[in-house]
């Protein structure tokens, strides 16, 4: 078994990334430079992700994460999110970027800049996201980053899963749809 051979085709190679991430890492670099810079990583879908703009952040910043999942089918949109841990860290007064895999109907990211506003009285949240999937959107949310706009189709890779597989493959791939046809 092979997990390559269940992409149809790659959306984003590893010279991509490369070059994508060290675009958002400067960018992020370049306006937070007064040391209340807070990153937070959405898992599990953006531990890649997360740890390719951390290590190219040069500005004093601090680290965290969350795991958050979203109910309901993956077609229909919803009204709520499982917290199923929290940021350890103090937020109050940071500037913080939240950093997600993809940007689908919004419903993840909508809630969580609400959380860390309102709950975690912090002093800004930013999107930070690898892909974005505008076509879907139900809720009223831009990125502030993004690396890549990308068409309705199902992507896997880069930590981006399908019934937690395929986060390993070090692309992100449309998944041929035979793989969920025979699921269903
Ligand atoms: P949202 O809350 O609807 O924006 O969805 C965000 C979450 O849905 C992401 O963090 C992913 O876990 C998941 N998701 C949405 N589209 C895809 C996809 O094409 N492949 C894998 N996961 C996806
Ligand atoms: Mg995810």
């Amino acid at each position: 078994m092979n997990i390559y051979n269940d992409i149809l085709q790659i959306l984003l190679n590893e010279e991509d990334i490369k070059r994508i991430t060290a675009d958002i890492a400067s960018k992020i670099s370049e306006k937070y430079y007064d040391g209340r810079l807070l990153l937070v990583c959405i898992l599990n879908g953006s531990f890649m992700f997360f740890s390719d703009i951390v290590r190219r952040i040069t500005v004093p910043c601090t680290i965290d994460f969350i795991r958050v999942s979203s109910y309901g089918e993956s077609t229909v949109s919803s009204e709520s999110l499982n917290f199923m841990s929290d940021i350890s860290t103090d937020a109050a007064n940071k500037n913080v970027v939240l950093v997600d895999d993809i940007l689908d109907t919004g419903l993840t990211m909508y809630k969580l800049r609400q959380y860390f506003l309102s709950e975690k009285n912090a002093a800004s949240v930013s999107v930070c996201t690898l892909l974005d999937k505008p076509a879907r959107r139900v809720y009223d949310i831009k990125p502030d980053y993004a690396g890549s706009e990308i068409p309705d189709e199902f992507v896997v890779g880069y930590g981006l899963d399908y019934n937690d597989g395929y986060r390993n493959l070090p692309y992100i791939g449309v998944l041929k749809s035979e793989i969920y046809k025979k699921d269903v």
